[in-house]
């Protein structure tokens, strides 16, 4: 064998380490990934673009601020329990915003160093010079998009590389052949390599595979709808009801505690109140695309369905009322179950967690992608609350006795929702 043929030979096998390499390089990053974990756990509070004020304070350059980096770590995992320890800076910064932050008492110091080294990259623009500047267009939608460009970068390097590949076998090829030649060998009539049936083979699993992989992906996706925010028949604000004037989720929603579905409130609910509250004269309101909106008006379009008139409000007749037309935004397919109350009130988990920051949404978006690794993922990851007492925790899993001595002896040290069957099929699947 010739030392070429030797090189191109061992030249496929390189290929294809790179190429297995990157797929789990692009799979092993998610696990400590500090942007996965920012957007998930802090975007909903704190800028994706680290420097605009929103409910929590912008984050660029917060490492500085705090000398302490243990602080820092314990204020990030749980801000109640340092301020209540009485550290002056957490007292301090406790007092920046009318809200408080969320705890994360799971986050490892590993996660937490690799957010705290997204906030810097990504506040100043080192992210987006490295990729070329052309993805600078901020905002959450971009942040989340781009870990998806891996792939395919990957698949045009590989693509590349490979014809490289063929282009150096063609020329080891014609070598071997004028060297054969120059030395008077007889050699067979070559086969041509696009009737190599082993080069064909290699090329049609290959196209299948990357095809396939990009096919399907598509297809899961299809029916996904982030960001979803349709227009509504009522311009009725999130942030005006549940923000600025604090009314409870569950005022409206309260199904949600109680049911699978959290529902949407009757038009009596809000009769409630607007049967007094006739003009709009809070903050001025915009829709997504930037016009004004007239909130009076808006509350006259809910007295048409109501059959509500504001000259006349003892001749009101509330069974008049006509239901409003609501576009419903979150719609999992028909092969999952989902419960509301089972996540709410047993887990203990946070509407915000799923549905982001509605106290700051006018119109509702969808935050979360509703995918089923987004349900795994949260399922791995969250820890079940069994502390318990008369009023709160679960203490309805015969395992919990197992758990509790495996904690004792030492042998785990939480229990994920994952170990309380979490991940199995037909917990989700009709
Ligand atoms: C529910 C909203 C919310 C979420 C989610 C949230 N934060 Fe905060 N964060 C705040 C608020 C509000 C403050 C200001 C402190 C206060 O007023 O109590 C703050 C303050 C901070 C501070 C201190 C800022 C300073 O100036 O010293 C850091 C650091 C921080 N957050 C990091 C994070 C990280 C990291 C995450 C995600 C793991 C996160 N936050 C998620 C609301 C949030
Ligand atoms: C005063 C009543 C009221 C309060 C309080 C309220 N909501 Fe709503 N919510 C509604 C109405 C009405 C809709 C349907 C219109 C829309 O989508 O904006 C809705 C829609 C939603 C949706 C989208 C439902 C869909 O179609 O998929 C979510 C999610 C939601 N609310 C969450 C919350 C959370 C979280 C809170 C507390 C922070 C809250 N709501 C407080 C009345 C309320
Ligand atoms: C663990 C995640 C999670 C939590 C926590 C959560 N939701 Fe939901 N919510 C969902 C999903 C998923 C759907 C879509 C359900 C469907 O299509 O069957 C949904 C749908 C809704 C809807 C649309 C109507 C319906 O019932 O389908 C409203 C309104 C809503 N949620 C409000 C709330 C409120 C208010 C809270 C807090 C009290 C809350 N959610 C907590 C995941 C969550
Ligand atoms: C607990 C009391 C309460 C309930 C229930 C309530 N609202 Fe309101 N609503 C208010 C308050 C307070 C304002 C703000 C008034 C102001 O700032 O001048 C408001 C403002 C509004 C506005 C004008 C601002 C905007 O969001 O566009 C509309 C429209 C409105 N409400 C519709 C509704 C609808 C529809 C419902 C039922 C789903 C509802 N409200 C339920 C208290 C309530
Ligand atoms: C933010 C975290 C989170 C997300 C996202 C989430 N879950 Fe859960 N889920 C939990 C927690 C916490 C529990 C455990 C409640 C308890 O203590 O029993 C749970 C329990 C469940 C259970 C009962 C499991 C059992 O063994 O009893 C089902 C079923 C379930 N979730 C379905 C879903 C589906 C479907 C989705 C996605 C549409 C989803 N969950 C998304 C946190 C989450
Ligand atoms: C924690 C909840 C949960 C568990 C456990 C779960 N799934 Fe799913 N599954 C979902 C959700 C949510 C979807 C819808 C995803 C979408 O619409 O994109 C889904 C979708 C699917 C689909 C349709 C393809 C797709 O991605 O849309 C298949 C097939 C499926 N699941 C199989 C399984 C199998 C097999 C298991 C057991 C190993 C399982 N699921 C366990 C929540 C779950």
């Amino acid at each position: 064998m010739t030392i070429s043929k030797y090189i191109i030979n061992r030249f496929f096998l390189i290929i294809l380490t790179l190429f297995t390499l990157s797929w789990f390089n692009t799979i092993a990053a998610q696990d400590a990934d500090g942007k996965q974990l920012f957007i998930s756990k802090c975007q909903s509070c704190h800028s994706g673009d680290m420097k605009t004020d929103m409910t929590g304070p912008p984050l660029f350059g917060v490492e500085g601020q705090w000398e302490d980096k243990a602080k820092l770590h314990e204020w990030i995992r749980n801000n109640q329990k340092l301020i209540a320890s009485g550290y002056p800076q957490a007292v301090e910064v406790s007092k920046l915003k009318p809200t408080a932050m969320q705890t994360f008492p799971d986050l490892t110091d590993p996660q937490i160093d690799a957010i705290l080294k997204y906030i810097d990259e990504k506040g100043s623009g080192k992210l987006d010079a490295a990729k070329g500047g052309g993805a600078g267009a901020a905002g959450a939608a971009a942040t989340a998009g781009d870990s998806s460009q891996h792939p395919l970068l990957y698949g045009i390097i590989t693509l590349i590389l490979a014809l490289a590949a063929l282009i150096l076998i063609f020329i080891n090829k014609n070598l071997k052949k004028i060297s054969d030649d120059t030395e008077g060998k007889k050699t067979p009539e070559a086969v041509p390599f696009f009737q190599n049936k082993i080069y064909l083979a290699t090329a049609a699993i290959l196209l299948f595979l990357v095809g396939g992989y990009f096919t399907t992906k598509a297809m899961i996706n299809l029916n996904r709808q982030k960001d979803y925010e349709p227009r509504q028949p009522i311009f009725y604000s999130h942030k005006v009801h549940a923000g600025i004037n604090q009314i409870n989720c569950l005022y409206c929603h309260g199904n949600a505690w109680e049911s699978k579905t959290a529902a949407i409130p009757s038009v009596n609910v809000c009769m409630n109140c607007h049967k007094t509250i006739q003009k709009y004269n809070g903050p001025e309101l915009k829709d997504k695309n930037g016009n004004p909106i007239d909130g009076t008006a808006e509350i006259a379009k809910l007295y048409q369905y109501a059959g509500f008139d504001p000259q006349n409000p003892d001749a009101w007749d509330a069974n008049k009322a006509k239901p409003i037309d609501w576009v419903k935004i979150h719609n999992l397919p028909d092969h999952v179950y989902f419960n509301h109350s089972q996540h709410v009130r047993v887990g203990n988990v946070q509407c915000q967690t799923c549905h982001g920051e509605i106290t700051g949404m006018d119109e509702v978006h969808q935050f979360a992608e509703l995918s089923m690794g987004w349900c795994i993922n949260c399922h791995r990851q969250t820890k079940v609350n069994f502390n318990v007492d008369s009023t709160s925790g679960n203490q309805f899993y015969s395992i919990y006795e197992k758990f509790h001595n495996d904690i004792k002896s030492g042998k785990m040290d939480s229990v994920t929702v994952k170990d309380i069957g979490g991940l199995e099929c037909q917990k989700c699947h009709y």
